[in-house]
């Protein structure tokens, strides 16, 4: 019982069954090298503030820095004796440099101790993210050039709509994921405050120097309240809220190339490195990295929901309920950063199928919409002109062909500002080339666009 850090008070042994139950290592012990830096800094200050000497605070970093080692190389013995990550390091420094290693804790508890590891491991996590989220766009964005000359039926109500430059497309993809970025940014400035020095709830009394450890561990700020600092863990559920919806931008995509490469629609060839195939099936290729990465949206919006009930109605200040904000925020992290790694990939070894995309493209009338509004230019009303072209449509559909094919006639007996001019705007490409607002899918906008993201994404 002796090898509790809190054996004093007690006379009688932990009973192992809450040993296993309270026991947080087995998942913690990812905080180690973010647990030692704090420490480390910890130790600088308070060798600074003369709580303990120089040497003593060498001794420390010199401890720490070995222990650090061992851990990195897989030396390192855990054991749910020793319940979290923190206790392990202490007690292997403890090990190692005798009563000295004893002195660490000085103004500091475990509650503004994992309050901090947390906030720079949330840290680090925005940065791997950011990098990945960029990679992907960086995909999306190489593959525009090539893909100029494709044009897709857009969709609304997975309907066939209007017709879109396949680049426009691709830069609808990343500016989702552009706001993903700026929200992880704006998360992070708020992740970025230090909580230790905070100690248990109330502060201490001893002479230490918060701003000295929030310089060596480079945070921007020092939190204003110990009863705050060490309770609050919105951090972590922005950052995972900003993880679900980056998984539910994902699960987007992933579910129109998922459609898009189907027999039926045809319009992508998916790499066969990144398929796999069927145990019964002989001829089945399956797109299972896509869905994988739909399906891992719901661990991921699971993950938001466990943290929101874990926090409801949770009192001041640190509870030991907050262990449990680590298993979900760490699956939720793992699970974005697997995705992303695996979307990069797909979107840049992906080909499109141009022959099977520009045989069915003239289907569905794409440009009808071009035609009214190449009417209301010439003075028809919005409304009368929408009919109008609807009855067009119509006589398209009873004769089994495309609105250009219709004979001159059919146009100007429709309204007499129809002349041999029309043609000119009817299909799929002059409808593209039609398209002229700012953010359209029209050729000049979609190759400034371009241009614009190819600057953008590491700017
Ligand atoms: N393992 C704990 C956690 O993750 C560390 C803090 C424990 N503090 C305490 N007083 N029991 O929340």
């Amino acid at each position: 019982m002796s090898d509790k850090a809190w054996g004093g008070v007690f006379s009688e042994a932990t009973d192992r069954r809450v040993e296993e139950f309270t026991e947080s290592v087995s998942f913690d012990r990812r905080l180690y090298a973010h647990d030692i830096a704090a420490s480390i800094a910890h130790a600088q200050m308070l060798a600074k503030v003369g709580l303990i000497t120089d040497e003593e605070c060498q001794k420390i970093v010199q401890g720490l820095s070995e222990i650090r080692q061992e851990i990195e190389q897989g030396r390192f013995a855990f054991s749910i004796q020793l319940e979290d990550i923190h206790m392990h390091i202490e007690k292997a420094l403890i090990d190692r440099i005798g009563d000295i290693g004893r002195k660490l804790h000085t103004a500091r508890s475990r509650n503004d101790q994992v309050a901090t590891d947390l906030r720079l491991w949330v840290r680090d996590g925005i940065d791997q993210i950011d990098q990945r989220l960029a990679g992907l766009q960086q995909a999306f964005v190489d593959r525009c050039d090539a893909d100029l000359d494709v044009i897709l039926p857009g969709y609304t109500h997975t309907q066939r709509a209007q017709p879109v430059l396949a680049p426009h497309y691709w830069l609808a993809y990343c500016e989702k994921f552009q706001r993903d970025r700026e929200r992880l940014s704006d998360c992070r400035r708020r992740v970025n405050e230090l909580p230790l020095g905070s100690a248990a709830l109330a502060g201490t009394s001893l002479p230490i120097d918060r701003h000295m450890v929030a310089e060596l561990l480079a945070f921007d700020s020092i939190a204003a309240n110990s009863l705050d600092a060490t309770s609050d863990r919105d951090f972590v559920l922005e950052f995972v809220f900003d993880l679900a919806l980056v998984a539910a931008h994902l699960s987007t995509w992933a579910e129109e190339w998922i459609l898009w490469s189907t027999t039926e629609f045809g319009f992508l060839q998916l790499p066969q490195a990144f398929c796999t195939g069927s145990s019964i099936m002989p001829q089945k290729v399956n797109p299972d990295v896509l869905e994988l990465i739909r399906g891992k949206t719901a661990r991921v919006v699971g993950a938001l929901t466990t943290l929101f009930v874990l926090i409801k109605a949770l009192p001041l200040a640190y509870n030991r309920d907050l262990q449990e904000d680590k298993p979900p925020l760490f699956d939720a992290f793992d699970t974005v950063k697997a995705s992303l790694e695996l979307a990069a990939p797909l979107v840049a070894q992906t080909t499109l199928n141009r022959a099977a995309i520009a045989e069915r493209l003239d289907r569905g009338h794409l440009d009808a919409t071009t035609l009214m509004e190449y009417l209301i230019q010439r003075g028809v009303p919005q409304r009368t002109a929408h009919g109008l072209v609807g009855r067009l449509v119509r006589k398209a559909m009873e004769q089994g062909c495309r609105l250009a094919d219709l004979p001159l006639q059919e146009f100007r007996q429709a309204h007499p500002e129809l002349d041999e001019e029309v043609y000119a705007v009817l299909g799929p490409h002059r409808a593209v080339q039609a398209m002229r607002s700012h953010g359209s899918t029209g050729p000049e906008h979609v190759r400034r666009q371009i241009e614009t993201w190819r600057r953008r994404i590491h700017g």
